[in-house]
């Protein structure tokens, strides 16, 4: 038996703040104490009431810290992350110029592959994030690279092949059958290994034929539990593209809708531009949207409206999406999502903010039985954040009265600089001050 336990502000969520009302829904602990034992949640409370709990250890006292479960980035894309930062283009100008070229590379270079997915999943820790949703190449070996640098971190991760056989250079693209067949080895290699999980990842309906998504629906329907991953309705010129190549749908996400591939366990990336009854249709279904907002910003694709999402009660969580988004540091999205839906005529919530980051992503992946946040017997993926990171943070938080204030302070100011420590399962598996 290893037990560890921390004592600082703590904070967590046991469920949505936009919809639930309840005592409870929100855990703010001025001063708490986190029992962990052999990995996993043992008890949360004050340091009164863990004073049983933790007589014979040596707890660790932060006065600085801020004590959180692990963020989820709900979209993100692996390879990209060595052309983030790119300049000047729209959706389908960046995927041509940036994105396909930076794919490409792991193809020709499939040695790179491993060193790209251990740099990514160590920025991941470094930002803070345990868990995401992460998009390969159409190439198989970028899949084992990612899950094996994933299984070596003993991270709660879920990734998968790019399927693609239209529409892009030839370096990219592979057939219906073969998106198929090699979804499925990979499914049956990784899915369940340790803390991985898949997810079924057509790439976008500009990218697919009708065969390939019908395929799709089909690895979806063999498989109930993997999930599936794509992108929808991010930017106009993509939209008008998918109804001029599906012209018997009725709109982008019917194209989806009829191959099978919106369900439960789907997560589509942005929904910028839905309709209400598209909004209907997903909440309807139990998919979750994955909100980029430091995406939609720079590839200039629009104002995602979360309060519309939120009243149709879409589950929702962030996504960085990089190399389209800027940051993989869950602050500068919750800074963004802020901005967006304040261009939106809402504010968001600084609770609404970090449920996001945190349970609600876990929700969206269906990982919230193991993760999202610090229920006992929950796998302990958590952050210790540095409330005095930086001399203005220190100073900003030292004028703020409550808990939401500070919060909130936080999610406008913070970067990496802030996440002094990052535990997987217990284990400290990034130490800023190392
Ligand atoms: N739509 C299809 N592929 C991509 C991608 O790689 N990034 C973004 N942001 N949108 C996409
Ligand atoms: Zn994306």
């Amino acid at each position: 038996m290893n037990r560890t336990a921390f004592r600082s502000k703590i904070l967590h969520f046991m469920d949505d703040p936009a919809h639930a009302t309840a005592p409870g829904t929100i855990m703010a602990y001025d001063d708490g104490v986190l029992v962990i034992e052999d990995g996993h949640i043992l008890a949360l409370g004050s340091p009164e009431e863990m004073a049983d709990l933790t007589r014979d250890i040596d707890v660790q006292h932060m006065p600085d810290g801020l004590i959180m479960p692990g963020f989820v980035d709900a979209h993100v894309h692996y390879p990209q992350v060595d052309m983030i930062a790119s300049y000047g283009k729209h959706l389908l100008d960046w995927l041509d110029h940036y994105a396909f070229p930076a794919e490409i590379g792991l193809k020709r270079f499939p040695d790179r592959a491993k060193d790209t997915a251990a740099f990514f999943l160590d920025e991941l820790l470094r930002h803070g994030t345990t868990s995401a949703l992460v998009f390969a190449t159409v190439h198989a070996h970028t899949v084992d690279a990612i899950f094996d640098e994933a299984l070596k971190r003993n991270l709660r991760l879920i990734s998968g092949k790019v399927m693609m056989d239209a529409h892009a250079p030839d370096d990219l693209l592979d057939t219906a059958q073969e998106s198929y067949d090699e979804s499925k080895a990979l499914i049956e290699k990784w899915h369940g290994k340790g803390r991985l999980g898949y997810a079924v990842t057509p790439r976008f309906a500009l990218t697919s034929t009708q065969e390939q998504l019908d395929l799709a629906g089909r690895l979806l329907a063999e498989h109930p539990d993997v999930l599936l991953h794509t992108h929808l309705c991010e930017n106009t010129d993509e939209i008008e593209r998918a109804e001029a190549l599906f012209p018997d749908a009725k709109g982008y996400l019917d194209v989806y809708k009829r191959a099978g591939l919106v369900t439960e366990n789907s997560v589509f990336a942005h929904g910028v531009h839905l309709s209400n009854a598209d909004r209907a249709t997903l909440a309807g279904a139990k998919s979750a949207l994955a909100h980029c907002p430091t995406s939609n910003l720079f590839l200039g694709s629009g104002l995602f409206d979360l309060a519309a999402a939120q009243e149709a009660n879409i589950t929702i969580a962030f996504g960085t999406d990089v190399g389209g988004g800027t940051s993989l540091s869950p602050f500068a999205t919750m800074s963004e999502a802020y901005k967006v839906s304040q261009l939106r005529g809402h504010s968001l919530s600084p609770y609404e903010a970090f449920y996001l980051a945190t349970l609600g992503g876990a929700r969206a992946l269906h990982i919230d039985e193991h993760v999202g946040n610090f229920a006992p017997g929950k796998e302990a993926d958590f952050v210790v954040l540095d409330l005095a990171a930086t001399p203005l943070i220190k100073r900003r938080l030292a004028h703020t009265n409550t808990f939401e204030q500070l919060l909130f302070a936080l999610m406008i100011l913070a970067d990496d600089r802030a996440v002094r420590q990052t535990f997987v399962a217990g284990k400290l598996a990034h130490n800023r001050d190392a």
